[in-house]
């Protein structure tokens, strides 16, 4: 089916109004398993209540919205209201911020390709997203994730993986929704920048490739990648100004100029670090290498992690904890516009 002409605009404003400015995306989708393993390693009740409680004061965090454009929901909150009864996607606009669903049902083993994944999460998406449309969400991100190894990851993953997503996306825009496209590469493992920058282009030449078969419409999308980035247990770690030369490099060979937006994850770096290297990037695109495209976040844990430690489950600690999420997020702003000083985390200007 093709796109109606006003569905086609809402969805292209809707991506360009997540990258505009210097704000970016929180990914507060954690899977029901995911959320409860982060509240486990800090002693918080893993309830449904306690997920609530915990949605409940980040969608309320005073200011959140000069720093943070859209924020990522799980299927569990979209469902849920918050303590003064408001559905979660409307609190979420009603703090000026566009909601968004994850989509996908997570990764299962892939068959014949040991220690690979392929996401899934096809089956009736058609209707689901119809219904999170209803619900108000504007947007959907959907995760495949790759494996670097020996021979890791195989071209099996690579195009059963980018199928699925241009399938997502599709579907997405069908239904007036803006496809976050999340292609992750997995920093697990002792493989260099070097390494990770070929794969990551592998996979995001088969992503793009795939959205032209299958007719996606790139400037209503965002993609939602890695930085370039060595494995952690590589003993070269790289500088901030290589691994933005590598990320941006790798992004200026695979992404064309009609997508609106790039949107990091954070893959488990440290907070701080991701802050910098968002910056060196940035600050790299600002001086040298000039991209069609804003390069802005998408972060889970490097925005809400120093939070969740400090909230660890107490209502007497929510203020503290709003505000740790609320200097995440005005610093990865910040690091949007190149502005980042790691003086800003002794609170400085
Ligand atoms: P991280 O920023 O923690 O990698 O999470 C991003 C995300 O949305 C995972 O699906």
């Amino acid at each position: 089916m093709e796109h109606s002409q006003v569905s086609t605009q809402v969805f292209m404003a809707t991506a360009q109004t997540l990258v505009a400015g210097s704000r970016g995306l929180l990914a507060m989708d954690e899977s029901t398993p995911t959320c409860n393993e982060r509240f486990a390693a800090l002693g918080i009740p893993q309830t449904e209540d306690a997920r609530r409680m915990y949605r409940d004061w980040i969608v309320a965090t005073p200011g959140l919205s000069e720093y943070v454009s859209g924020a990522i929901l799980y299927d569990e909150t979209i469902r849920q209201r918050t303590r003064v009864g408001v559905p979660f996607a409307k609190a979420v606009a009603d703090a000026g911020i566009i909601p968004g669903i994850k989509v996908d049902t997570g990764k299962e083993s892939m068959a014949g390709h040991p220690g690979e994944s392929v996401t899934e999460g096809l089956d009736g998406l058609r209707a689901r997203l119809a219904e999170y449309a209803q619900m108000g969400a504007r947007f959907a991100k959907w995760r495949a994730v790759f494996t670097v190894g020996e021979g890791l990851p195989s071209r099996g993953c690579i195009e059963v993986n980018a199928q699925a997503l241009a399938r997502y996306a599709a579907l997405c825009q069908e239904a007036g929704l803006v496809p976050v496209v999340e292609a992750e590469v997995l920093m697990d493992g002792a493989h260099t920048l070097q390494r990770c920058g070929e794969v990551t282009e592998a996979v995001l030449q088969a992503v793009f490739h795939e959205f032209y078969t299958q007719r996606v419409a790139l400037e209503g999308l965002i993609l939602k990648p890695n930085m370039v980035l060595p494995g952690t247990a590589c003993p070269a770690q790289g500088s901030l100004d290589e691994v933005a030369a590598a990320t941006v490099r790798c992004l200026l060979r695979t992404v064309p100029a009609a997508v609106p937006g790039v949107a990091f994850l954070s893959g488990g770096q440290p907070s701080e670090l991701a802050s910098a290297r968002l910056n060196a990037i940035n600050v790299r695109v600002r001086l040298q290498m000039h991209t069609p495209w804003a390069l802005a976040f998408s972060f889970a844990r490097a925005l809400q992690e120093p939070a969740l430690e400090i909230w660890k489950g107490k209502q007497a600690h929510e203020g503290a904890a709003q505000r740790a999420l609320c200097h995440r997020a005005r610093c990865n702003a910040a690091a949007r516009r190149g502005e980042y000083k790691p003086a800003m985390e002794a609170g400085g200007p």
